[in-house]
Order: C-alpha cells, then sequence, then structure tokens
C-alpha cells in the first residue's frame, strides 16, 4: 500500500512538473545529437591470423606432445598479440609506408586480441578514414609477420598465417547514432527526473487542496479560480461566483445548528485574497436571501470602502473610540439586497488596542442580533496581532490559502496560532487557481463532493 502510494505520487510530481521533465529530455536528446554531428567517424578494419603447430611437429606426435603444442600456440598467439601493440612495430610500419606520424600515435590505432579458445589471433586498426585502416591493417600484419619469422623460423612447431585479409569498413563503429540517442533519452529522463524533484523539494508553496487538508487537518470548503474582476455583483454566472456558492453551500452545511453569527476571513499573509474572497461571500450570502453584514476590520490596509466606491472616514474605528454614536450610523447600503457594510473609517495608530477593546465586543453582539451573519474582512495572521485578537471573540474562521503563493510552513504556523487564541476554524479555501486552458479545469486536484469542477467551464 505504502509502495502504491509513494508510485502515485511520484506520478503526481512528474506530471506536475512535466516541463521539467520536457526540458531534461531535450537537454540530453540535445548532448546526444551534438555528439552525433561533431564526434569524427571512426572505421575498423581487421586482419586474423592462426598459430598452428608445424607439420613435421604434427606427425607421429604422441597426443600428450600434440597437446603440448596446442597451449604453446596459445601461449604464442598472447605474446604475439603484446608485440603487435610494441612501439618497434609502429616504427616498422611507419619506414615502410613513409607515414608522417608519431610511432607513438600509431600504437594508439592499433589492437591485438587473441580470440578466446582459438589458436587465431585478430589484428584491429581504428582510424578515421576506412581505405587507410584496411591498408595499415594489412601491412601491420605483413610487418608483424616478417619481424617474428625469424624468431620462429628455427622452431619446427608453429606456422603463422593469414585467414582474414582486412577489407575497406562500410560503415563507422563511432559515432553510433542510434545508441546515443537512446543513452540520450534515457539520461535526459533522468535529468528531468531530477529537475522535477529539486523543483518540487524547492517549491514550498500550496498547490494541492488534498495536500493542505493532510498538512493542517482543516477541510477545503472549496476552490476559488483566478478571476478577472474581484468583486463579483453582478456577475451571476460567471465561474468564479459558481464557486463562490459552492463555498456558501458548504458553510451553511456547517452552520446547521446556527452556531456560526460572526465569520472572519484570514489569511497567513498579505494579498492572498482574504477581502476578496470575504466580499464575494457576503455577496453570494446575500443573494440567498441572508441578511449579511460585511465589516471591515482591517484596520491597517483597508479595501471595502474602496471596492464598493463608498467614503471610508466614518467606520468601525469611529465606534471603536466612542466617535460614532452606536453601529447604525456607520452602516453602509449597497447594490446588494440584504448586503450592507461597515467601512474601516480612519487608519488609528493601535489597530490591536481598538479591536482588544470592551467596545468591540459589545459591537459584536450588538451586530449579531442585527443581521443573520457577519463576515469580518481581517488583515494576515503572521506577525501581527489583530486578527488573533479578533478570532478569540468571533464564531468562526475561514483560513483563505492562495495558490502558489502561500507557503506550507505559514499555513500550519496560521493554524497553530489561531488554534492557541481557541479560535474555531472551519475550513480553509484555496484561491486563485489558474485555468488550464488545453484541459478545460483548473490546475489543482479537486476535493471530491466540495465542488463540481467540470462545471466550472469558461
Ligand atoms: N481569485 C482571484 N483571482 C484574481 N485576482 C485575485 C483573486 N483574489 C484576489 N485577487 C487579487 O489579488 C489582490 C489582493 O487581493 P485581496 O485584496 O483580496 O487580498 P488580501 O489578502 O485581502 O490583501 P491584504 O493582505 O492587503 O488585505 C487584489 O488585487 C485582488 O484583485
Ligand atoms: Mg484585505
Amino acid at each position: 500500500m505504502e509502495e502504491q502510494l509513494d508510485l502515485f505520487q511520484l506520478a503526481r510530481i512528474l506530471i506536475k512538473r512535466k516541463i521539467a521533465v520536457i526540458v531534461g529530455i531535450l537537454i540530453g536528446l540535445i548532448i546526444a545529437v551534438s555528439i552525433n554531428i561533431y564526434i569524427k567517424p571512426q572505421y575498423e578494419a581487421s586482419t586474423q591470423m592462426l598459430f598452428s603447430q608445424g607439420q613435421e611437429a604434427s606427425q607421429n606426435q604422441p597426443i600428450q606432445e600434440s597437446y603440448q603444442a596446442v597451449l604453446l600456440s596459445e601461449r604464442l598467439a598472447q605474446t604475439f598479440s603484446q608485440i603487435i601493440s610494441s612501439r618497434t612495430l609502429a616504427e616498422r610500419v611507419i619506414d615502410r609506408l613513409k607515414l608522417r606520424i608519431a610511432p607513438e600515435d600509431l600504437e594508439k590505432k592499433v589492437s591485438a586480441d587473441p580470440v578466446k579458445d582459438t589458436q587465431l589471433i585478430k589484428l584491429t586498426i581504428t582510424d578515421t578514414s576506412p581505405t587507410r585502416a584496411r591498408m595499415l591493417a594489412n601491412v601491420y600484419t605483413y610487418e608483424f609477420i616478417s619481424m617474428t619469422e625469424k624468431a620462429v623460423h628455427h622452431s619446427p612447431l608453429v606456422n603463422i598465417s593469414i585467414i582474414e585479409k582486412a577489407a575497406v569498413p562500410s560503415k563507422p563503429v563511432q559515432p553510433k547514432p542510434v545508441l546515443n540517442l537512446i543513452l540520450g533519452l534515457c539520461m535526459g529522463f533522468m535529468l528531468g527526473f531530477g529537475f522535477a524533484f529539486l523543483l518540487e523539494m524547492l517549491d514550498t508553496t500550496i498547490k494541492e487542496t488534498e495536500e493542505v487538508e493532510k498538512l493542517i487537518g482543516i477541510t477545503s470548503l472549496g476552490n476559488v479560480p483566478k478571476i478577472s474582476k474581484p468583486l463579483l455583483l453582478d456577475n451571476d454566472n460567471d465561474r468564479s461566483s459558481e464557486s463562490f456558492r459552492s463555498i456558501r453551500t458548504n458553510l451553511q452545511y456547517l452552520n446547521f445548528d446556527q452556531s456560526i453569527k460572526t465569520l472572519i476571513v484570514t489569511s497567513p499573509n498579505m494579498g492572498e485574497g482574504k477581502t476578496t474572497t470575504a466580499l464575494n461571500l457576503a455577496v453570494v450570502f446575500a443573494q440567498a436571501g441572508t441578511k449579511v453584514l460585511l465589516v471591515d476590520c482591517d484596520l491597517r490596509r483597508p479595501m471595502v470602502g474602496k471596492l464598493f466606491n463608498r467614503d471610508q472616514s466614518k467606520g468601525l474605528s469611529n465606534i471603536l473610540v466612542g466617535a460614532a454614536a452606536d453601529a447604525g450610523s456607520t452602516l453602509l447600503s449597497t447594490d446588494e439586497e440584504g448586503l450592507h457594510i461597515i467601512t474601516s473609517g480612519p487608519i488609528p495608530p493601535n489597530p490591536a488596542d481598538l479591536l482588544n477593546s470592551g467596545r468591540m465586543d459589545s459591537l459584536l453582539a450588538d451586530l449579531k442580533d442585527q443581521f443573520d451573519l457577519v463576515i469580518l474582512d481581517c488583515p494576515p495572521v503572521l506577525g501581527i496581532s489583530d486578527t488573533l485578537i479578533l478570532a478569540s471573540k468571533a464564531d468562526a474562521v475561514l483560513a483563505v490559502a492562495s495558490f502558489g503563493k502561500t507557503k506550507k510552513t505559514d499555513i500550519v504556523g496560521t493554524r497553530d496560532a489561531l488554534g492557541k487564541v481557541g479560535a474555531r476554524i472551519v475550513g480553509f479555501i484555496m484561491n486563485g487557481i489558474p485555468y488550464d486552458k488545453r484541459s478545460g479545469y483548473y490546475s489543482y486536484r479537486s476535493y471530491a463532493g466540495h465542488q463540481a469542477v467540470s462545471d466550472v467551464t469558461r
């Protein structure tokens, strides 16, 4: 089971990082093609010689002595292969052919191998010219025989004969284009594999719903695609409206006992889509007939007023410092029936102190009486205490994680920080999922049951 899971994960990484795999394969193929193009073709021409016992010796010889002769011939074959590779023979061939080449360079071209379990020896020349390879192989063989003839001349035991003369090779032995391409492909795949895993290791951002669920042990309430227009008041049939409606449905199921009247929307860091989510959720809840209030609790970078084109000079901070008589005087209606907003008001120097005040507690209690649902658009969790203060006062928290932006460690840190103040995190949503034009789906793995991804088409 464990092994199956690993293979599954492996396949998923390769599919996810297919570009890296393709780049690796391309590099492998380019190297193979370059080798095929730039390596000079090398040709091999070979001769074969037989070492056998002389006629005189073989006649009327007892079997044992004849066997000794075979052994001797084999040993001689090995000795002769050493002679073939010798400097002296190379010099003789150079003299004979008047070659302008150093003996040590010629030595590199020749090789001699006794053929196993036979009395044969194979002499091979490797050269960039097929005709020169043939000529050198034949001359080398003749020179070798004439050089060694003297040594064995007086022995009746050994004969050396040429079994096969060298022919002009028709095909080069190097490079081997097909083999190189196959090797390039294999090495390229391994390289791509390495790239894919390196990228996976270096990428610490979240991209998969299920992965986040496993990481923080909190349920996904849905996925929001990348959208061109963040405020969806009049985009009823837009695919992103559909995803917010799906999140609304999941929240309604979770809130079957009406225990959630104040809902915080937050995320680990800045710019991950908290305001976009809070605002659109407020819209879709209002569209479902819920009496909703959206409060801009971000007293550092307020956006709600701006997005609704409303004056932000009178809002939450006024109530919290006691400048506004009551919440009612700061309530603003919107074009969406059933949706009201309270903007941030002027930015105060001490947001955390104001949010921690008793006035905030009584404001929330008051608003809960007036509305079915109060959505609080909050600042990020990490680095500032504002949201943690509010999280201890609100009924529930919805965490936003941004696709390819929010780091895994940050979402874990956010869960831990919220957990410490006793907040109830009802779920998280993955925001800003890119649309895959080719497949027609969003590039995330959907969480079965939460969202009918296939319905969400462009
Ligand atoms: N799903 C989305 N698709 C496209 N753009 C998005 C999406 N969600 C948010 N954005 C854009 O990202 C930017 C930041 O979004 P938003 O203001 O909602 O984030 P935030 O978490 O509230 O930021 P801050 O921490 O500053 O309050 C905005 O320009 C917004 O339009
Ligand atoms: Mg915001």
